[in-house]
């Protein structure tokens, strides 16, 4: 297994998925409307500019990783550079997807949830599909990344609590 390879990978997943908490704010994706269940559709967590922030931050990384070092997984730097798109769209897709199961299990905003911690990975790793190679996606780098991720969210979102940068720990 090439935890280098693994680990690059991912950074622009983890980019896409964190800057929001920076960029984000303003106008919420559903515009504050409801769903059938009459609770929001998104919820205020997920706003426009949060969602195109965290495409553009992950993107970037990914074409500046895909210029400096070319991973396995990918058969050209051009194939590289377009599933860094698909991985940090896939991402805030994921986020969003998040949310809406949140709101119909009345979860309220901001409230920890499982699928908070891996579905981003999950919808990333399917986005990315039509660009990578299936060298991605061996048993033990699926368990490798997920796993990885596991441990990182609440880590990440701790160290951004502390840095006041998150209001809850989660
Ligand atoms: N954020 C944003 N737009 C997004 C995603 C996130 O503006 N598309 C910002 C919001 O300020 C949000 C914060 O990043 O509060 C943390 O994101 P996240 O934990 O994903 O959202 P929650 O507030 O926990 O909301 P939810 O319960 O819907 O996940
Ligand atoms: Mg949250």
């Amino acid at each position: 297994m090439d935890f280098l390879a693994l680990l690059l990978f991912l950074i622009p997943i983890y980019i896409a998925n964190s800057s929001p908490v920076i960029l984000g704010g303003g106008i919420a994706i559903d515009l504050g409307e409801k769903f059938f269940d009459k609770k929001r559709i998104l919820g205020k967590g997920k706003t426009v500019r949060g969602f195109l922030a965290g495409v553009a931050c992950g993107t970037v990384a990914g074409v500046l990783i895909a210029m400096i070092y070319p991973l396995e997984f990918f058969s050209s730097t051009a194939s590289q550079m377009m599933g860094a798109f698909a991985v940090s769209l896939g991402t805030m897709a994921g986020d969003s997807f998040g949310s809406f199961l949140k709101r119909r299990f009345s979860i309220a905003s901001g409230k920890p949830f499982i699928v908070d911690t891996v579905l981003f990975l999950a919808v990333a790793l399917v986005f990315v599909y039509p660009f990578a190679e299936a060298s991605l996606y061996t048993l033990e780098n699926i368990l490798f990344m997920f796993t990885l991720t596991v441990i990182m969210h609440p880590t990440a979102n701790l160290v951004a609590n502390k840095m006041g940068l998150k209001n809850v720990p989660w």
